[in-house]
C-alpha cells in the first residue's frame, strides 16, 4: 500500500472550528453535499441560547423514538427484532449523550489538557462504533504497543478526531469482509497511532480533497468528519499521514512527537 502519501502539516482551515462543525452536524437538515462551501461561521454566530433550544428540540423526537421502541420491545417475541431494537435504543442514548456533550463542549474545550491513555481512548472509540462494526461483521485487530502511552490531550476533542477516521474506515469496507486494524507504537521519538482498513480506498483525485470541508463522495455524507479531524489534530500539533490504494484500503497514521508537550509516553 505505497501509492499515495499526503502530508498534512502546514495548511490551516482558518475559521473552521470543531465546535461549529459539531453544531453543523446537529443543525444541518440538508444532507446533500455543498458544491461551494458557505462562508465559515464563527462560534459567536451560534449563541448558547440557540444551541440550548436546538438541543431541547432534538430531545423531543428522541423521546418519541425511545417510547416507541419500548412499546415494540414489550410486545414482540421476535428475538432477531429485539437485537435491532437494542441497537436503536443504544443509538438514541448515544445521540442524547452527544447533545449533552455539545452543550458542555465549550466548557470542556477550554479545560486544560490532561494525561489520558491512548489505548483507553481507542477502546472508547471502538465501543462508540461497536454497533456499526457488529452490523457490518467487521473483524477488529488490535496491535497495541506492550506499554500503554499517556498523552496530554483534550479527551473529547481527540475522541471526535479518532471517531471520524474509524467511522470512515467502517463505511469504506464491504460487509462481511472488513478488517479494521488499530496499531500503536513508539519509534524514534514519535508515538504512532495507525488506523487501517481494507475498504474501497481513495483515488488520487479525491485524496487532494478529503480534508476540505463539505467534500464527500457518499450519498447522504456531509463531508465534515475529516475537516473536523484535521482541525483538531492540527491544533494539537499531531501530524497526519494518509496512504491509500483504490480497491485495497487506506491507512491513517497519526504521529505525536515526543519533543512536543504531550507529556509522558510510557
Ligand atoms: N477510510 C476511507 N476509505 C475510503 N474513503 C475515505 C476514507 N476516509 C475518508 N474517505 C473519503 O473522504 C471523504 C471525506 O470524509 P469525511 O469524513 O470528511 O466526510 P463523509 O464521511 O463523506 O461525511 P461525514 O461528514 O458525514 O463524515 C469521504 O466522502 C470519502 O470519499
Ligand atoms: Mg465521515
Amino acid at each position: 500500500m505505497k501509492t499515495l502519501t499526503v502530508r498534512t502539516k502546514a495548511r490551516s482551515l482558518a475559521g473552521y472550528d470543531s465546535y461549529i462543525n459539531l453544531a453543523n452536524h446537529l443543525i444541518s437538515t440538508n444532507r446533500k453535499s455543498h458544491p461551494t462551501p458557505p462562508a465559515p461561521k464563527k462560534v459567536m454566530d451560534y449563541p448558547v441560547q440557540f444551541l440550548t433550544a436546538m438541543a431541547h428540540e432534538l430531545r423531543n423526537p428522541l423521546t418519541n423514538i425511545n417510547l416507541s421502541v419500548g412499546m415494540i420491545e414489550s410486545v414482540t417475541k421476535n428475538d432477531d427484532l429485539k437485537v435491532y431494537l437494542d441497537i436503536i435504543m443504544r443509538s438514541s442514548i448515544r445521540i442524547n449523550d452527544l447533545i449533552t456533550e455539545l452543550l458542555n463542549y465549550q466548557q470542556e474545550e477550554n479545560m486544560p489538557a490532561a494525561q489520558y491513555s491512548v489505548h483507553q481512548l481507542l477502546d472508547e472509540v471502538l465501543e462508540t462504533a461497536g454497533d456499526r462494526i457488529t452490523l457490518k461483521h467487521i473483524e477488529v485487530i488490535k496491535h497495541y504497543a506492550i506499554q500503554d502511552c499517556k498523552i496530554k490531550m483534550n479527551r473529547l476533542r481527540m475522541k471526535i478526531a479518532l471517531t471520524n477516521i474509524i467511522i470512515n474506515a467502517i463505511e469504506a469496507m464491504t460487509s462481511g469482509k472488513g478488517i479494521l486494524k488499530l496499531t500503536t507504537k513508539s519509534v524514534y521519538g514519535k508515538y504512532f497511532i495507525q488506523i487501517e482498513d481494507n475498504g474501497c480506498g481513495i483515488s488520487k483525485e479525491n485524496m487532494k480533497n478529503i480534508f476540505k470541508p463539505y467534500f464527500t463522495n457518499k450519498q447522504g455524507g456531509l463531508g465534515i468528519g475529516l475537516s473536523t479531524t484535521y482541525e483538531i489534530l492540527e491544533s494539537d500539533h499531531v501530524e497526519i499521514d494518509v496512504k491509500s490504494k483504490e480497491g485495497e484500503g487506506t491507512r491513517f497514521s497519526l504521529l505525536f512527537d515526543k519533543n512536543y508537550q504531550y507529556g509522558v509516553f510510557e
